[in-house]
């Protein structure tokens, strides 16, 4: 048997995505974009077989301005039975907020760099978990999930390089607070397989491979190559941004995550299931491109063109 074939019989057969293109896409867009538009991306989105969509978030409107529509955005969806429609909550207030405007699942998000957190979110690692102790709390009270992050889990932009104990102490500490799931972020995109693996092998110390994601961003290249290495440890959730749309206003120069179109046709080349459909994607990726006037990130949105010429999803060749 080839290795690929013993590769791809030891990968999960289902993999799922969270498309988080209206959140970490959009909230670095340098002009407002419109509630209208950033609701119909969801909509989109959720048409095409996404089931786990991050809509928006309820972070400070000074720090993130792109973002202080975010119950309006949740007020004009059309919700579709089934899809989880997140946001992110820095604190008790924004989960406040975000409970007001029916969020169906909230995500705190920590750091494994101190530099990073003080610079995103204006306090040290240690007092973040503070903050989140108090929103899982309240999100237990109304009985929320709550998703973790850990950003700059393979290079931080102020820090360089990261230790992987420090990934993985973020990874113990979110679980702790009855997170159940924790997102590794490559925030800055610099990661590399190797690298990847051995950052999640220590994470895989302090959470099954079932309670972890994968959030690369694409900056270098490499996040396919990355989600792959992931894939073989087993752990089958990948966040993915329509059109390669994004990166953090708080780490200068990070580009967007990987596109969703990228990861969707790797996989479904890979024979793995994810329930989208690949060309709806494709039209919704160059619809938004098209509303925010920007070029599209992703090489297979490229390729495929756009709904009239474009080819085939390689699941159905
Ligand atoms: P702060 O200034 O220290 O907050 O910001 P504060 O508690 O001192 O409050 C100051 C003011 O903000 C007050 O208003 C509060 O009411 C208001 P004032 O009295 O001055 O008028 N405020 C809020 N308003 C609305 N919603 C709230 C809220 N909280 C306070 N939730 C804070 C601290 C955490 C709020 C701020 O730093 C913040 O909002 N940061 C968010 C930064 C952000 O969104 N970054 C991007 C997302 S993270 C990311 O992209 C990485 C990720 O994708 C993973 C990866 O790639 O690695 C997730
Ligand atoms: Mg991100």
């Amino acid at each position: 048997m080839s290795l690929l074939a013993q590769t791809s019989q030891a990968l999960p057969r289902h993999v799922s995505i969270v498309e988080v293109g209206a959140r970490d896409g959009l909230q670095n867009e340098p002009t407002q974009v419109s509630t209208v538009i950033k609701a119909g991306l969801v909509d989109r989105l959720a048409a095409s077989g996404l089931m786990r969509i991050e809509t928006g978030s309820f972070v400070s409107p000074r720090w993130v301005p792109q973002m202080a529509d975010s119950a309006e955005v949740f007020a004009t969806i059309t919700r579709l039975p089934g899809v989880r429609y997140s946001a992110l909550t820095p604190n008790v207030q924004g989960f406040q907020r975000a409970m007001a405007a029916g969020v169906n699942e909230v995500a705190v998000f920590a750091a494994a760099s101190e530099a990073f957190s003080q610079k995103n979110i204006n306090c040290g690692i240690r007092e973040s978990i503070q903050r989140f102790t108090d929103v899982c709390a309240a999100a237990r009270a109304e009985g929320i999930s709550v998703r973790g992050y850990v950003s700059c889990a393979l290079g931080c932009p102020y820090q360089g390089d990261v230790p992987v104990a420090d990934v993985a102490m973020a990874v113990r500490e979110l679980m702790a607070l009855g997170c159940y799931e924790v997102s590794i972020g490559d925030t800055i995109g610099v990661g590399t397989p190797v690298q990847v693996q051995q950052v999640l092998a220590a994470c895989l110390q302090e959470a099954r491979a079932d309670q972890l994601a994968m959030h690369f961003h694409d900056t270098y290249g490499q996040a396919l190559a990355n989600l792959l290495a992931g894939l073989e440890l087993g752990v089958y959730t990948i966040d993915a941004s329509i059109a390669g749309l994004g990166g953090c206003p708080y780490a200068k120069g990070a580009s967007g995550n990987v596109s969703t179109e990228d990861v969707v046709y790797m996989l479904h080349g890979m024979g793995l299931h994810t329930g989208i459909d690949l060309e709806r994607l494709v039209d919704t990726s160059h619809w938004i491109c098209q509303a925010l006037q920007r070029s599209n990130q992703s090489r297979v949105a490229q390729a495929m063109g756009s709904l009239s010429n474009h080819c085939v999803d390689p699941a159905r060749v």
